[in-house]
């Protein structure tokens, strides 16, 4: 852990090139800039010069990064500088706008909707979204997956979270994917641009699309109080409604909506794109994927369960995470001035090979026989700003991947890996995750299920 300290600050070594070539290097990949940086000072940390990040410390060892996990947010916060450009998006009720006490209220309320025993009620939810995304799955055809595994993370989110239903599901659904791209590529511009420069510019179409949504937002609230039967229901929204701070007060019908968009923008982007991964991975390692078919028809999950860790261990959909200091810290031999931004790099912990042997390769099995996952897999962050929707995410991942390896035989493929790009919100497979499927009820043409390549077409 962490702690304060009056000593002379020491930070860790950095580049000393200017900060036009560093940001450059940071656009063009911050994981290769931050992993060769590694490397060249062989240091636990580096600093980086980089806009609105003024020598920021990036941390590149899991020890570390659980350091500052552990650590007190009496000392180290959220940073604000990436995370108040999302609660500007959000809005001031999202938990990603609050800090100290109003962050540590609100994730008390918010926390309970979604704890792991809660998730199994939700599984039903997500069957009928595959179900009705797979219906139209043609044969025999190659087609990127990303997009249907973002229809069924939307449906699963507004339907189990939002509690949706009839025409606002349906008004959602339409709606919520142009505003969770623009929101999204709002919340990494600078300032000015978040400006109402009228209906036509970007934050003026952000509003009036946020109009839209708090409208049918206001309606799911409305019908939900309405409900004779509320306490029974189990979406969140219905949940968060009867939530209670200590004082005894709700969470105000803003608060809330601003935390429904939070949930959707932080839950929706990020869980497909690790199906989305789950799907290029399997199609690349066709003797895992046999096994995990024959584990899922015999009911078994285990090496499911390891597969989707190994996912999001080499493919985390968000490269880091961020911090700042509130005042001097002594974080291992680095002493930290107040007001420090920190990166914590998930990829570089998911790197490590004293936690992870061989570590650039894909290997589920490293997990099974194992005490567990080790602490240097964080691909959820850590401490009080730990992902709130972990559990949801991963009975997601589990129950989508389940149904699919029962429904279908994936075409494998020895074509090379595709490439991770940045998608606004997470990082993806450059190519969509491209995939060809048979249904496994179906009489498969011959070749198929063996080593047959789908390639770069
Ligand atoms: C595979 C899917 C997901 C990944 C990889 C992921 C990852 C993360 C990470 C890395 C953070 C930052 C943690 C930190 O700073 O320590 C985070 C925060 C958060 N996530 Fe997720 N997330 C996922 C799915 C979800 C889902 C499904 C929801 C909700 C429905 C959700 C809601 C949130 C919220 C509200 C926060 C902010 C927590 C806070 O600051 O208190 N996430 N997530």
């Amino acid at each position: 852990m962490a702690t304060a300290t009056t000593d002379p600050v020491r930070l860790p070594p950095g580049p000393r090139i200017p900060k036009l070539i560093q940001t450059t290097a940071f656009l063009i990949s911050s994981h290769e800039m931050f992993a060769t940086l590694a490397r060249r000072y062989g240091s636990n940390a580096v600093r980086v010069n980089l806009p609105h990040n003024n020598d920021a410390v990036v941390i590149c060892d899991p020890l570390l990064a659980k350091d500052l996990f552990s650590t007190s947010s009496d000392i180290v916060e959220r940073a604000p500088s990436g995370a108040g450009a999302i609660g500007a998006v959000f809005g001031p009720g999202s938990t990603f706008s609050l800090a100290g006490d109003e962050h540590r209220e609100r994730r008390k309320l918010l926390t309970p909707p979604f704890r792991g025993k809660r998730m199994q009620g939700y599984e039903r939810i997500i069957e009928e979204e595959v179900m009705r995304e797979i219906a139209n799955w043609k044969q025999g055809c190659e087609f990127t997956t990303a997009e249907p595994m973002l229809r069924i993370t939307l449906g699963a989110i507004l339907r189990a979270v939002f509690g949706a239903d009839g025409p606002a599901l349906e008004e959602l659904r339409e709606l919520v994917p142009p505003i969770i791209t623009l929101g999204s590529m709002l919340a990494v511009c600078p300032p000015m641009v978040r400006r109402d420069l009228g209906p036509w510019s970007p934050w003026g179409r952000f509003l009036r699309e946020r109009r839209r949504f708090d409208a049918i937002i206001a309606s799911l609230i409305a019908d939900a109080r309405a409900d004779p039967a509320v306490e029974q229901r189990a979406d969140v929204l219905a949940l968060l409604l009867q939530a209670r701070y200590d004082d005894g007060e709700p969470i105000s019908d803003e608060h809330i909506a601003d935390e429904l968009l939070t949930l959707l923008g932080s839950g929706h982007e990020t869980t497909a794109a690790s199906l989305a991964w789950a799907l290029e991975r399997l199609s690349r390692h066709p003797e895992l994927l046999s096994e995990l078919a024959a584990e899922a028809d015999a009911g078994g999950s285990k090496l499911r369960q390891a597969t989707i860790w190994e996912v999001q261990r080499t493919r985390p959909v968000l490269d880091g995470t961020t911090r700042r200091t509130k005042t001097r810290i002594r974080l291992g031999e680095w002493v930290l001035p107040k007001g420090t931004n920190i990166i914590i790099s998930i990829k570089l912990a998911h790197e490590s090979e004293n936690d992870f042997a061989d570590a650039g390769l894909f290997n589920p099995y490293r997990y099974l026989g194992a005490a567990g996952k080790p602490a240097a897999w964080i691909p959820f962050g850590g401490g009080v700003n730990r992902c709130v929707g972990a559990a949801f995410a991963y009975m997601e991942l589990d129950v989508v991947l389940r149904m699919l390896l029962r429904e279908f035989r994936f075409v494998t493929t020895d074509a090379p890996g595709e490439k991770a790009r940045w998608r606004g919100v997470a990082t993806v497979p450059s190519r969509g995750a491209r995939a060809m499927v048979y249904r496994r009820n179906a009489k498969s043409p011959k070749g198929v299920g063996s080593l047959s390549a789908v390639g770069n077409r």
